[in-house]
């Protein structure tokens, strides 16, 4: 517990998915005292027998030390965790309609819980991405219901799945949108933070916007080095050194040059296209957000083109083997992974995939296909035509390579995200394709 008793405060959590209950956890932890909310009883009763409903290093452990220290409470009842709260972060889905735009709907729907039952001059606190206007939206719709008493800030986040605990404790930065009094009161919520992160205390709308633009970039990054490796199968240079090269150039930096399969998760699809329509439906036209995505949507398919190749040109009988299934490492969640996008094409193609991930699960519509979930990267690889990597896990790159070579049908690997060991791979016996690079290995002096 870092801050003073002074600065404790009362929080309700509203949604616990991804954002809110790392979020909630965090605060607990920082010393607050934090009930979460969820309209998903299973959840919460799940939660409340110290069960944590997906995958995160680092927070089943805090849960635990912040139940048992009597500052973190679950329940299903809105009006039960609003009791006694100053402030009530709001983390619900905000998933992309059919056009592209940000559904709201559960938003506004805890809008209105909070109206009906927030005690006085409470804070609402949006944490959810949400396009710009939405927090002055959500103000308007407070006086409208007759509570001009709350005051809404934004507080987008900058948590990655699988890092989101250290993302909450060490931040790049904190980014507070509001009126000036109440966004200092949220930002004062994250004092207990060390070292202390810089804080931006801003306008609504520029909260809104720079969490946009914050993605948008890292996926535009992920697009061009995307479209940068494809030019590099065309031509035979390696993308690997060129990612090391551009990278270092200080102006640029090392981090999201790291070509692959293309980006899911879910975060990214849906926030470049939310950003898109926004300023469409301004009458702007995001011309590189909008080709970040296109890019993306076709990356899934390189891979796909590199497995039919190896196939001889149909997938017609034939069986893939495809490891990983979550969107990225340690998470598993699933939501726009991109291996999916494979499976399912390979499996409408005729062919027999099979799937291994350490932690994530096929999803249920992928099973009704026939895509089959395998115990161990083994029983997924035996007797396979081509094996895919669609997920870097670090797990895969200690695997018996030499002795897979042996029980898979055809020693045959694209690798969707030039992670694996390709020399020994080859010296093993399996002959290797990657994105934008083939081996052998190119080295850059250090
Ligand atoms: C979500 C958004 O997708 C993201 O854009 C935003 O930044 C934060 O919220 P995530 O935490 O990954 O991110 O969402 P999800 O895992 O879908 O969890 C949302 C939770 O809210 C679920 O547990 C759901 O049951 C709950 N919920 C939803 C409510 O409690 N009340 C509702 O009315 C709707
Ligand atoms: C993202 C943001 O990074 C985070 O700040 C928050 O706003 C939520 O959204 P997340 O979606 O969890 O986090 O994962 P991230 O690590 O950003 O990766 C997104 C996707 O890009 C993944 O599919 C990943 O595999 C892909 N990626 C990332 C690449 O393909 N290449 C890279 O170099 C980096």
């Amino acid at each position: 517990m870092n801050s003073s008793e002074a600065d404790l405060a009362h929080i309700a959590v509203v949604g616990t998915g991804y954002v809110g209950l790392v979020t909630g956890t965090c605060l607990a932890d920082l010393g607050h005292h934090v009930t979460c909310n969820d309209v998903n009883p299973q959840r919460i009763e799940a939660l409340a027998a110290g069960q944590v409903p997906f995958y995160e290093p680092g927070l089943e452990a805090i849960i635990q030390r912040t139940v048992s220290a009597g500052r973190l409470r679950f329940t299903t009842d809105l009006r039960q965790a609003l009791q006694g709260a100053a402030f009530a972060i709001v983390a619900v889905g905000t998933p992309s309609d059919a056009a592209g735009a940000a559904d709201l709907t559960a938003l506004h729907k805890v809008v209105d819980g909070l109206a009906a039952a927030a005690p006085k001059g409470l804070v609402a606190i949006i944490r959810s991405t949400v396009p710009p206007g939405t927090g002055d939206g959500v103000q308007r719709r407070l006086r409208d219901a007759g509570r001009p008493d709350l005051q809404v800030v934004n507080a987008p986040e900058f948590l990655a799945e699988g890092t989101a605990v250290k993302d909450f404790q060490e931040p790049d930065r904190l980014v507070f949108g509001g009126d000036a009094k109440a966004a200092q009161e949220v930002a004062k919520l994250w004092e207990g933070i060390r070292p202390v992160a810089k804080r931006h205390l801003v306008d609504r709308a520029t909260a809104e916007v720079a969490k946009y633009a914050a993605n948008t970039f890292l996926a535009a990054r992920v697009s061009l080095i995307n479209e940068v490796a494809n030019l590099c199968d065309a031509v035979g240079a390696d993308v690997r050194a060129i990612s090391a090269i551009v990278g270092e150039d200080t102006r640029i930096g090392a981090k999201f040059l790291r070509p692959g399969i293309g980006y899911g998760g879910s975060c990214f699809p849906k926030d470049v296209q939310a950003l898109a329509f926004t300023a469409r439906s301004l009458g702007l036209n995001l011309a590189v957000a909008e080709a970040a995505e296109t890019t993306n949507n076709a990356q899934w398919q390189r891979v796909h083109a590199k497995a039919l190749k190896a196939l001889g040109g149909s997938a017609q009988g034939k069986a893939v083997a495809i490891l990983g299934i979550a969107f990225k490492p340690e998470t598993d969640d699933t939501r726009y992974a991109p291996g999916l996008r494979l499976a399912k094409a390979l499996v409408e193609g005729g062919a027999k995939v099979r799937m291994h991930d350490p932690i994530a699960k096929v999803p249920h519509d992928l099973v009704q296909q026939g895509v089959t979930q395998s115990n161990g990267p083994d029983q997924a690889i035996a007797g396979s035509d081509v094996v895919v990597l669609a997920t870097e896990w670090k797990q895969y790159n200690a695997l018996d390579w030499p002795a897979l070579a042996k029980k898979a049908g055809r020693p045959v690997l694209v690798d969707g995200r030039n992670a694996l060991p390709w020399e020994a791979l080859v010296k093993a016996g399996w002959s290797v394709e990657g994105i934008g690079a083939h081996p052998p290995r190119l080295t850059v002096t250090p």
